[in-house]
């Protein structure tokens, strides 16, 4: 993707429904043979993978604009090894397929390096709940009929709380998570599943989940808060006035919050959030935190918005050990930051600078982009492929706020 900076952007954008809220949806489907219908999902390279997964295991999916339509029943309880390790969020398949087939057979998973990402979360609660859980030459084998029980998370992951949601759902003696994530895709997908016909309880630090005679169902998934995180940064990046429209503000205001503090002005209503960028705008202290912390998923994207600060900023990233990709391309383009075990320290530059640079994940590659909308001269960034996996229609949506972006394809030998 080529960028040629410097242009504030101004305009409205339209959010769309949420990757990760989509990707456990897609999943749920094994749990029925009646049809589940998906509304507003995001058609993104991640998203195509989730369905290549579950028709691989016997599922028949079509898609209607933005409608995920599944039926027919789940018949094969082993997931091929070159769908799970390009996408993480394939594995969430492991628990819906024990209980559904009494076994499952999954590759461990691949996905973003941004960390080393275990999954000993998932496979201790599914133990729990009397899986016979085995790890074999890279693929977990499970098998057994589970029975409730309660699950105590050492950390609130997603992934773990997902995939325990959704082997629960078909559970029913219940079971109770403690310390599960509430992240919102998190509470898409209880909001999924009790439409499905689970019973769901859920309080501060605990949810529980009953299942019951599952049915069919349609679905509408949430906006992509962190789609529309990075529209705002991209406004706030450039000067600019860019407003995001179908989003709910309250998943955003980690994000607001942060940026008002560094003097954007923000207003938001029902549907609606509002930035007006203005130069200087001052650095901040950060720490990324499970929801409603500061999102991991829009640190890449912040550190760019923080090297143009007036002044010094402090990252800490808390949730993956290793996600800072994105820092050693923005220094190409003239930002100054240093790493400090898990922290950065950013020193604002009164400029970047056009560079060739490389995405390494989904999110560092959002951040080159926001450089690069900032930054004299052009930027060219190097791995699409992993913009395509996170971003709808990204070209086509900066475009329309003002931004001079354009896509060349090059064939790698
Ligand atoms: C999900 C999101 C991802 C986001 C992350 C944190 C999807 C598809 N992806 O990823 O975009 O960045 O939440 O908000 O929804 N961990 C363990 N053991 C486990 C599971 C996780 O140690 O069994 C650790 C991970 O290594 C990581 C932390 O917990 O350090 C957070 O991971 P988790 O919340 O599980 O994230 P994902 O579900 O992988």
């Amino acid at each position: 993707m080529v960028v040629r900076g410097g242009r504030p952007l101004s305009g409205r954008v339209e959010i769309s429904g949420a990757k990760n809220a989509t990707l456990p949806a897609i999943v749920a489907s094994l749990l029925v043979d009646a049809p589940l219908v998906i509304a507003h999902a995001p058609r993104l390279r991640d998203v195509e993978t989730q369905v290549s997964l579950v028709e691989s295991l016997g599922k028949r999916v079509h898609w209607e604009g933005s409608t995920i339509h599944i039926s027919g029943e789940a018949v094969a309880a082993e997931a091929p090894v070159e769908i799970v390790s390009r996408m993480r969020a394939s594995f969430l398949c492991l628990g819906p397929l024990l209980v559904r087939l009494g076994e499952a057979h999954v590759p461990l998973p691949g996905g973003c390096v941004i960390g080393t990402r275990p999954v000993d979360l998932h496979l201790e609660g599914l133990r729990k709940l009397g899986a016979e859980v085995e790890v074999r030459e890279g693929v977990v084998h499970a098998r057994g009929k589970l029975h409730g029980g309660q699950v105590w998370l050492r950390y609130p992951s997603v992934g773990a709380t997902e995939q325990l949601l959704l082997a629960g759902a078909a559970i029913a003696e219940g079971v109770e998570i403690v310390n599960p994530a509430r992240e919102p895709e998190v509470m898409d997908l209880l909001r999924l599943l009790s439409s499905m016909g689970a019973e769901i309880s859920f309080s501060e630090d605990r949810i529980v989940i009953r299942g019951g005679e599952l049915r069919g169902t349609e679905h509408q998934v949430i906006p992509d808060r962190i789609e529309a995180g990075t529209y705002l940064l991209a406004g706030a990046i450039t000067e600019g006035e860019v407003t995001v429209s179908g989003v709910r503000p309250v998943h955003l205001t980690a994000l607001t919050a942060k940026l008002e503090e560094s003097g954007a002005e923000i207003t938001s209503n029902e549907e609606i959030v509002r930035l007006r960028g203005t130069k200087p705008w001052s650095g901040v202290e950060v720490e990324t935190a499970p929801y409603p912390g500061f999102p991991t998923d829009l640190q890449p994207q912040l550190t760019a918005y923080l090297a143009l600060a007036q002044g010094r900023s402090v990252i800490w990233e808390r949730v993956f050990e290793s996600r800072f990709g994105h820092v050693g391309e923005l220094l190409r383009m003239g930002a100054r930051i240093t790493l400090q075990g898990q922290a950065i320290l950013i020193e604002g530059v009164e400029e970047l600078r056009g560079a060739e640079v490389r995405a390494t994940d989904i999110r560092a590659g959002a951040a080159l982009v926001l450089a690069g909308l900032a930054a004299q001269g052009e930027t060219r960034i190097r791995g699409l492929d992993h913009l395509r996996r996170g971003y709808e229609n990204m070209e086509a949506k900066l475009a329309q706020l003002g931004a001079e972006v354009w896509v060349e394809e090059t064939s790698v030998i």
